[in-house]
């Protein structure tokens, strides 16, 4: 089995002149936990659009469960994303229009994979993750996200990114708008499902708070000074 994983030799700026990331070696095995710290504008959210395929490299390797990134088609890579890859983002992305299962089943919407995978004999279903998540998926019903709390919407679109059992689920910083009860409880019902579902997990978050309950921690300001001095 390969690590689910590999980045090495990995460089990326937004403007040619200017290097925002000069990552040497970075490996994710499945069902870890690790979390990415680093300054404000260190390029963590940039470094997760490149593991999800979303961004290409200037140079460098990105492989996620065997497959070099920058070798695929943007097609290729839009749906290896979609099959593999959970995404929990800051502001949540949720279509606000629609109610929280809908939400969630939009990943289904999109890969026939996750699709099948959450209808499968002992997988969870849209409404058992949301229950799961201490949402009530029948109280719900018709509401439009929009007219959901933060920390409502914030376990919506875990569960969004958790349905059809991703290899890699990556949350960008979704803890930010919560108080620190909010924060821990929604953590460990986070932990719970990975675990579950043996789903990896690449956390970014600036608070040192969380910092031991992951396998792995890493910071990127570091790796990119110990690179390039
Ligand atoms: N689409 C973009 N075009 C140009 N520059 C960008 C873009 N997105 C981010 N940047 C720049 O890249 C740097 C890193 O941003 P980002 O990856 O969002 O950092 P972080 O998530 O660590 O706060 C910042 O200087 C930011 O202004
Ligand atoms: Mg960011």
């Amino acid at each position: 089995m390969p690590p689910l994983l590999t980045i090495d030799h990995l460089r990326f700026g937004w403007r040619p002149d200017q290097l925002l990331l000069d990552l040497e070696h970075l490996q994710l095995e499945a069902g870890e936990s690790l979390l990415l710290r680093g300054a404000s504008g260190s390029g963590k959210s940039t470094l997760l659009n490149l593991i999800g395929g979303v961004l290409v490299p200037a140079s460098g390797s990105i492989r996620l469960l065997g497959k070099a990134l920058e070798t695929l088609r943007p097609a290729q890579r839009d749906r290896l994303r979609a099959d593999h890859v959970g995404y929990i983002f800051q502001q949540f992305n949720l279509l606000p229009y629609l109610d929280a299962k809908s939400n969630v089943d939009l990943a289904c919407g999109f890969s026939r994979r996750r699709r099948e995978r959450s209808s499968a004999a002992g997988a969870l279903t849209a409404e058992q993750l949301l229950q799961r998540l201490q949402l009530d998926p029948a109280e719900l019903a018709g509401r439009p996200a929009s007219t959901l709390s933060v920390g409502q919407q914030q376990r919506v679109a875990a569960a969004r990114a958790l349905i059809g059992a991703p290899e890699l689920v990556i949350a960008d910083e979704p803890t930010s708008a919560l108080d620190s009860d909010s924060r821990d409880q929604f953590l460990t019902l986070l932990f719970e499902e990975c675990r579950r579902a043996g789903a990896a997990l690449l956390f970014v978050s600036h608070d040192r708070s969380l910092e031991a309950q992951f396998d792995r921690r890493i910071e990127l300001g570091a790796i990119n000074r110990a690179r390039t001095g």
